[in-house]
């Protein structure tokens, strides 16, 4: 029988997000969905600068979801994971086991032993005897601290996966892929935007950048000369009291400038993509992230890039019982939880 599935555990650098599901003849069900936001300048640029306080939460977290199983899926992002997609002769998975590290070595720019380096085969046969393989290279430094803090909460990590991966898994379970089109999974954090294009059912470019919501809540900390927790409420606030002052006018139009920032780096991405693939016209864009939300950013992509935005909703196909979870609460988390639920689809043993 297979195993249970591990906790999915997003660490974010605005909150950890918790899920955890389990398979039944209807389908995937969920037995825990919960957050826990972090303070300011715990996680910065995907470094940890504060363990303590984030081991801290942790432990209240699974705490007060009352879960037993103690095995978590946990993911990277950012400037320490690199990926890449390239193409090697077709060969068993012995073969490419003893050949990856080998390979990693040309296309990594970090020293090869500083990082671990794992692989995912997308095409098998990608025509002309080659193969497609997407590398993955992860600095050791980085999965060890965050590791570190995982098992001081007192959990037993057991799949280290990346954000762009997990978002496919979230994708997929709630999604039909289409087989013949191209499209893009975009994820709007607090401080790194996770891309993951996918191509007849294979991811064929993946792309973190290093900015997000954060943006925003430094331009209204700037320019009201307010605190960042109190530009952090103003942006995410949509009380009378804001908008009788003028304030939420104000907090708009900055948001409005803010989104064209991000989409931006967005089409820069896509473009990038566009200029070296082959199936390159994305058909859709599915969309999520807390960051998602911000003022200008949805309606900005639909008109920037002219494609037609979903939400990529990761409740979408799975079965929850509307006496143990408060469906409009869930909705409300939906953006913030793709990477969490893409974790919490894996199991322990799991490449
Ligand atoms: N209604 C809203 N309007 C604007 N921004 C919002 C809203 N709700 C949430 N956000 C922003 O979304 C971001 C949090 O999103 P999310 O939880 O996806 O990020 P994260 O996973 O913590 O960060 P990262 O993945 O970048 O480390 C914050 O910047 C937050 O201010
Ligand atoms: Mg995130």
């Amino acid at each position: 029988m297979a195993s249970k599935h591990a906790i999915g555990l997003d660490i974010g650098t605005s909150s950890i997000k918790l899920a955890h599901l389990k398979e039944t003849s209807k389908g995937l069900q969920l037995l825990a969905f919960d957050t826990v936001m972090l303070p300011p300048d715990t996680i910065k640029d995907g470094v940890i600068l504060n363990a303590p306080v984030l081991v801290q939460r942790l432990t209240e977290l699974i705490a007060a979801n009352k879960v037993r199983e103690r095995k978590v899926a946990v993911a990277l992002s950012g400037h320490s994971v690199i990926i890449k997609k390239i193409a090697l002769p077709e060969m068993t998975r012995s073969e490419l086991d003893d050949q990856i590290q080998w390979e990693a070595e040309q296309y990594i720019p970090f020293d090869i032993k500083d990082v671990n380096v794992d692989y995912q085969v997308v095409n098998e046969h990608a025509g002309q005897g080659q193969m497609d393989v997407l590398l993955v290279a992860a600095k050791k430094a980085v999965i060890t601290e965050l590791l570190e803090v995982v098992r001081a909460a007192k959990l037993d990590p057991c799949v280290v996966d990346v954000d762009c991966f997990a978002l496919y898994n979230a994708f997929e379970t709630n999604f039909t892929v289409p087989q013949h089109d191209t499209i893009a999974l975009v994820n709007v954090g607090a401080s790194t935007i996770n891309i993951n294009v996918v191509s007849g059912g294979n991811t064929s470019f993946t792309r973190d950048i290093t900015i997000g919501g954060n943006l925003l809540t430094d331009e209204i900390a700037k320019q009201f000369a307010v605190p960042w927790e109190e530009a952090e409420h103003m942006k995410t606030t949509s009380e009378t009291t804001l908008s009788m002052s003028g304030v939420l006018r104000e907090v708009q139009r900055i948001s409005q400038r803010v989104s064209e920032v991000l989409i931006n780096e967005i089409q820069r991405s896509l473009d990038f993509f566009a200029a070296t693939a082959m199936h390159a016209e994305i058909s859709a864009i599915y969309l999520c992230g807390g960051a998602a939300l911000q003022v200008g950013l949805i309606e900005g992509i639909e008109r920037r890039l002219g494609t037609t935005v979903r939400a990529l909703n990761p409740f979408n196909n799975i079965v929850v019982d509307p006496k143990k979870f408060d469906a409009q609460l869930l909705q409300r988390m939906a953006p913030t939880a793709a990477v969490a639920m893409g974790l919490a689809m894996r199991r322990p043993g799991d490449r």
